[in-house]
């Protein structure tokens, strides 16, 4: 028997995923800036959040996991809080851990119906998101949000979905107050 080192690092604090298979890119605001309300007067090459993803094994084949870090930079669009896209499984099966590491933030959640809901993220929180529901992340703090994450590779991501039916808030802060804006 031999002891060997582990093939990847999840620093849980102040880290980042490390490790030969981690994948990772990075979004900025002109690919995402439409689904801000206005993103008008700041830059387009803002950083606005980074994506790490870790597996071993075949996508494809069923059983096999993704572990995942989120980051979202404080970023705040005319008052808009900074977000991801936010998608559907295209598995409905495949359901999805979501955890919170550092930064404060909330767990947009919607049914196939258009109901929404949100749970707050925080150091420490653990949200399950059933794979029917679409979910998005919101910074809503002012430093950086880490989530991590853990999904089945073979969940797939619906965007379309989303594009086409949006979450029908969207999430302001205004004088340190979150506010909820019906679109
Ligand atoms: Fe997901």
């Amino acid at each position: 028997m031999k002891i060997i080192e582990p093939r990847a690092w999840h620093e849980m604090i102040e880290g980042v995923l490390t490790g030969d298979n981690v994948k990772h890119y990075k979004k900025y605001l002109e690919e995402v800036k439409n689904i801000y309300k206005d993103s008008d007067g700041t830059d387009l090459s803002t950083l606005v959040y980074e994506v790490y993803s870790y597996s071993e094994g075949e996508e494809k084949k069923a059983g096999n996991l993704f572990w995942g870090l989120t980051v979202m930079y404080p970023v705040y669009l005319n008052g808009e809080c900074n977000m991801t896209r936010g998608h559907f499984h295209e598995d409905t099966d495949c359901a999805e851990f979501y955890f919170g590491l550092e930064g404060e933030g909330l767990l947009l959640l919607m049914n196939k119906a258009g109901d929404m809901w949100a749970e707050k993220i925080s150091k420490g929180s653990l949200h399950h998101i059933d794979g029917e529901i679409a979910h998005r992340i919101v910074n809503i703090g002012d430093d950086v949000l880490k989530v991590g994450a853990c999904w089945p590779t073979t969940s797939g991501h619906d965007y379309k979905s989303i594009e086409n039916k949006q979450f029908p808030y969207r999430i302001f802060k205004n004088n340190d107050e979150i506010e909820f804006f019906k679109i």
